[in-house]
């Protein structure tokens, strides 16, 4: 389907995810349109409305992704995050507009041994999982035609996350402690801003699983991530339950892609090439 001269308001243009759509949309010769804060407030009514009525097609990327905040500000995240897309969902099934909503692997509480499919039961064990999968539900239930794309490990250059944080700490730290029992897959922005552009083109409905191939854990990837940039860090494994923090994660955050493989024309390519020319970029 052509998409060029289609308007793509896309909400939370400015985050980690939201920033790598908008040059890969403008790359491809689509018309995104960014909404953000402070100028744009997804929790404010008559802002998502207007939103809604300037494009042809939404992209929620807005959401509150502070996982360990959101314990102490539930409400704040479930307005943000599961009300106003529910709200979102009611605007767009109006107007008759097809919406596409990041989620996330959090849904889950990854006790299961498999890579998780779509149709795997969710079962968030934190107030950010929570949140955003009433999100989901909310939109479901709002009757808009939509798709939902749960991404995970996700980094880029617009944000801070796991990797920035690391290389951090191992600037400051000789020797660091990664756990070994959190295992997924490192998947950049501009990885999933891609399959993203080629989902505006598809409009297909119903959820979906996108995650670069091949899975890794948490310690693996700091051990790889170190040996590229050639830092004498001395890492030692250890166990989610050795850190405390406010919100509990999940172990097991495996994607079982087959699903979107289907409407993709290339295969998903493994997580390292990718994540090598993110630390050159840094
Ligand atoms: N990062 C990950 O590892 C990960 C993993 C799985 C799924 N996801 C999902 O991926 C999507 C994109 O997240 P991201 O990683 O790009 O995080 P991000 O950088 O925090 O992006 C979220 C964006 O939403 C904005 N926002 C927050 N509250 C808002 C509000 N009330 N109104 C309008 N905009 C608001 C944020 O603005 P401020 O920065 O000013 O708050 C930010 O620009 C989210 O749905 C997230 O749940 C992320």
């Amino acid at each position: 389907m052509a998409v060029e001269n289609t308007r793509i308001a896309i909400l939370g243009g400015r985050g980690m995810l939201g920033t790598d759509l908008v040059q890969t949309c403008r790359q491809q010769g689509l018309e995104p349109i960014v909404y953000d804060l402070p100028e744009f407030d997804i929790t404010n009514a008559d802002h998502l409305k207007q939103a809604v009525a300037a494009a042809d097609i939404v992209v929620n990327c807005a959401a509150y992704t502070n996982v360990d905040g959101a314990e102490s500000q539930a409400e704040l995240a479930y307005r943000v995050n599961a009300e106003a897309v529910g709200r979102l969902g009611a605007f767009a099934h109006e107007a008759g507009k097809w919406v596409l909503h990041i989620s996330t692997d959090f849904v889950f509480d990854g006790c299961s041994d498999k890579p998780y499919v779509e149709t795997d039961h969710p079962n968030p064990i934190n107030t950010y999982g929570k949140t955003k999968l009433a999100g989901e539900q909310l939109l479901a239930q709002s009757g808009c035609k939509h798709c939902i794309l749960r991404v995970e490990w996700t980094y880029g250059l617009a944000g801070d996350n796991f990797i920035t944080k690391l290389i951090q700490r191992g600037k400051s730290q000789n020797t660091l402690k990664v756990v070994d029992d959190q295992v997924g897959s490192p998947t950049a922005t501009t990885e999933a801003a891609g399959v993203i552009c080629k989902l505006l083109r598809k409009k297909p409905e119903g959820i979906y699983h996108f995650a670069s191939a091949g899975y890794i854990s948490r310690y693996g990837m700091a051990e790889f991530i170190f040996d590229k940039l050639s830092m004498d860090v001395n890492l030692l494994p250890c166990k989610t339950n050795d850190f405390s923090s406010p919100a509990i994660r999940p172990l097991n955050s495996r994607f079982n892609c087959s699903k979107i493989k289907i409407l993709l024309d290339e295969p998903i390519k493994p997580w390292q090439a990718p994540l090598e020319l993110f630390l050159r970029k840094l």
